[in-house]
């Protein structure tokens, strides 16, 4: 067997001494796992929906002359698709698949305001159990930048279903029609609800 400082001089070439071979070299894009990924992509057809319910919300509200409530509605509206981008861009920055859902047609009219913020908080508590549903899944694929970015989800769903309960009680106390509506409309119309947490800084 002809030693490699032989072979050096006969054909003038170095032969590189192999390399040892990382054995757990880290791979920051690995695959997320498949429930995982489907269940976060499910999870944007709520957020689409509430977007697409409360901007049909605050059409309905301006229809019956409550601008603040229709405005406080309109940007609940576009705070939703905020929360969507926000998986959106998780999903992106993790170079895994969107598949983005079809919306149903929302409601166009509701009996009153009470019924509407009825429907409001109905739909955060099933966005909020969709939140509790994903953390687990994140928790059992030990997935730890998923359960970071969902973590934001667990607070600003707390403020939201306080806000929602906390908006519905004014309103039974105001009365759903008259002064007791005006009220609470120019209350909305600053942005805030009297006894409502503030939402969770946007990081
Ligand atoms: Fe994004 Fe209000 O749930």
């Amino acid at each position: 067997m002809v030693g490699q400082a032989v072979l050096v001089r006969l054909i003038g070439v170095r032969i590189p001494a192999s390399q040892p071979q990382s054995r757990s070299s880290p791979n920051l894009t690995s695959p997320m796992n498949t429930d995982l990924l489907t269940d976060l992509n499910e999870h944007l057809r709520l957020e689409f929906r509430a977007a697409h319910e409360y901007l049909a919300m605050s059409i309905w509200l301006s229809a019956h002359d409550l601008p603040g409530f229709s405005a406080w509605m309109r940007q609940q509206s576009t705070d939703e698709l905020g929360h969507a981008n926000r998986v959106i861009e998780h999903l992106l920055d993790r170079d895994q698949a969107v598949k983005l859902p079809a919306i149903p047609e929302p409601p166009t009219d509701w009996p009153d305001a009470v019924a509407l913020v009825a429907h409001v908080l109905s739909n955060e508590q099933e966005v909020t159990a969709s939140i509790a549903a994903l953390y687990e899944a994140a928790e059992r694929a030990g997935d730890r930048g998923a359960q970071i970015m969902l973590q934001w989800f667990v607070t600003e769903q707390m403020e939201e279903e306080s806000s929602a309960r906390a908006l519905l009680g004014r309103l039974k106390l105001a009365g759903s029609t008259g002064l007791g509506l005006l009220l609470v409309d120019q209350e909305l119309a600053t942005g805030n609800i009297p006894g409502a947490p503030a939402a969770p800084a946007a990081q």
